[in-house]
């Protein structure tokens, strides 16, 4: 059955707390390939196919040709940061993308500029600005960004909304007792409580009014009981946290494929340069341990020590970050891999990857923003697991583990796709092709 989708008609309004290097990344992208001077590459909603029906059917539509997408031309951008550059400043402070390019968009980029940040020395201490709000509590500090939200769609003539969390990584917070219902949460927010820091104050925002959220940080954010329940209540779809790109990506690629193996894996050492301010935040050991549990959290997941322990038990899983300007946004990681096969034989792997971490993580942004104004259209809401594909620590239901493996977080997105458009789910068993004259069922 074909689930009833609303139709994407009219003008999306994505809007961006934290204006840096991913987010000026994602919008420039964007601009660049409605004019045409650019290609959206690594976006599945852009270049991506998908399969339907039987192989020899070849029906192989491109993602955004088979699902009612919004169109990049009816996006409009909004933000906010806690500095005051527009969108062509803080992209040419950010250093991603040539300046060449970005003056082709300058006219479009320097109209986006951030609206006054929700912000806290106390949760990113290596950063200071001063485009920042100010309030006597933090619910008075939600109902500001409300009152600029509405402005917003107003004055852009949006029909619908996203949020997506670009801002930097706050220091690292444990769920507790404020976290626990939606009234304590709101109790929370009136006391200035200090385990809400300004991204769960714009994840709330988002959800009561039911505009679907995004996280791209490790921090909680929405992924509290409170705010997940108040997703259910407002019909909210939510996701979250921290985009997988980079390291983590190639983990979640090359993990999965030792453990079809069988092959066992002793240690496994990840380390990194990067330069960009993202770094120096992480730089700061309250920010690092929240991304350092989001980077952990992925191999025990994938390959499941309790039911391999001859092959996966006390893996030495360490990662590391290093702070060094001379990079830039180009990180460079270096994984070394322990692993042993047959009769129990030592090997190595070695990965050395020179990145573009703002380039990898834009087209995220995007598919994120697409994918979660479909949903909403299609009246899915709470946590939306099939996204968990765009996440290092993927959101998951309670009593569920994550799924961090990528092939199967694929098959659990186009799934998705093609349930939400009453096609056939596809299993990958193929017999059918082989038995069609025997009845192997
Ligand atoms: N680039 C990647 O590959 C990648 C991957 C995973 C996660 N992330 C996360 O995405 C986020 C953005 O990364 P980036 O490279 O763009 O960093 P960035 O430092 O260039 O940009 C973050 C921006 O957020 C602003 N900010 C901080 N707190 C804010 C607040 N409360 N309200 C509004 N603005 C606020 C900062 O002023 C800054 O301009 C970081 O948390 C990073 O850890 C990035």
């Amino acid at each position: 059955m074909k689930r009833n989708i609303q139709s994407p008609e009219g003008r999306l309004g994505i809007l961006l707390p934290g204006m840096g290097a991913v987010a000026t990344t994602f919008i420039s992208g964007v601009l660049a390939s409605v004019k045409k001077i650019g290609t959206p590459i690594g976006s599945l909603t852009q270049m991506g196919t998908i399969r339907l029906g039987k192989r020899t059917e070849e029906r192989n539509p491109r993602i955004k040709d088979f699902v009612p997408l919004a169109s990049i031309e009816n996006i409009v951008f909004g933000g906010w940061d806690i500095y005051h550059d527009n969108a062509y400043e803080a992209a040419i402070k950010a250093g991603v993308i040539e300046k060449t390019l970005l003056d082709q968009l300058k006219d479009e980029l320097c109209k986006i500029k951030p609206m006054p940040a929700v912000f806290s020395k106390e949760y990113v201490k290596r950063l200071s600005g001063t485009n920042v709000k100010s309030g006597r509590n933090k619910m008075e500090l939600a109902e500001q960004l409300m009152e600029d939200i509405r402005k917003f769609k107003e004055e852009n003539k949006c029909d619908r909304l996203v949020m997506v969390w670009c801002g930097s990584t706050e220091i690292y917070i444990e769920e507790s007792e404020v976290h626990q219902s939606i009234k304590s949460f709101e109790e929370g927010l009136r006391i200035n409580h200090p385990a809400i820091p300004p991204s769960m104050i714009y994840a709330y925002v988002a959800i009561k009014n039911g505009i679907p959220y995004a996280n791209g940080a490790p921090n909680l954010s929405c992924d509290v009981p409170a705010l997940i329940e108040l997703s259910r209540v407002t019909n909210t779809p939510i996701m979250g946290k921290d985009f997988k790109t980079g390291q983590t990506l190639m983990k979640t690629i090359i993990a999965p494929g030792l453990k079809a193996r069988a092959i066992g894996i002793n240690g496994w050492f990840s380390s990194n340069i990067l330069g960009n301010r993202d770094g120096e935040v992480l730089d700061d050991p309250g920010s690092f341990k929240t991304k350092e549990v989001s980077k952990l959290s992925v191999l025990d997941s994938i390959l499941e020590p309790e039911n391999n322990a001859e092959l996966y038990k006390d893996i030495h899983h360490k990662v590391r970050i290093n702070y060094y300007p001379p990079r830039g946004d180009n990180k460079e990681s270096w994984d070394n891999i322990d692993i042993f096969g047959w009769l129990g034989y030592k090997m190595q792997i070695k990965i050395n990857f020179l990145c573009r971490d703002s380039i990898l993580a834009a087209p995220i942004v995007l598919d994120l923003a697409l994918f979660m104004d479909l949903a909403k259209r299609a009246g899915m809401s709470g946590i939306q697991e099939w996204l968990s594909f765009y996440f290092k620590s993927p959101q998951a239901g309670e009593k569920l583990n994550p799924q961090h493996d990528l092939f199967k977080q694929l098959m659990k997105l186009e799934n998705t796709l093609r349930h939400m458009q009453g096609e056939d789910l596809i299993t990958h068993l193929g017999l059918e092709y082989y038995n069609a004259d025997q009845n192997v069922f």
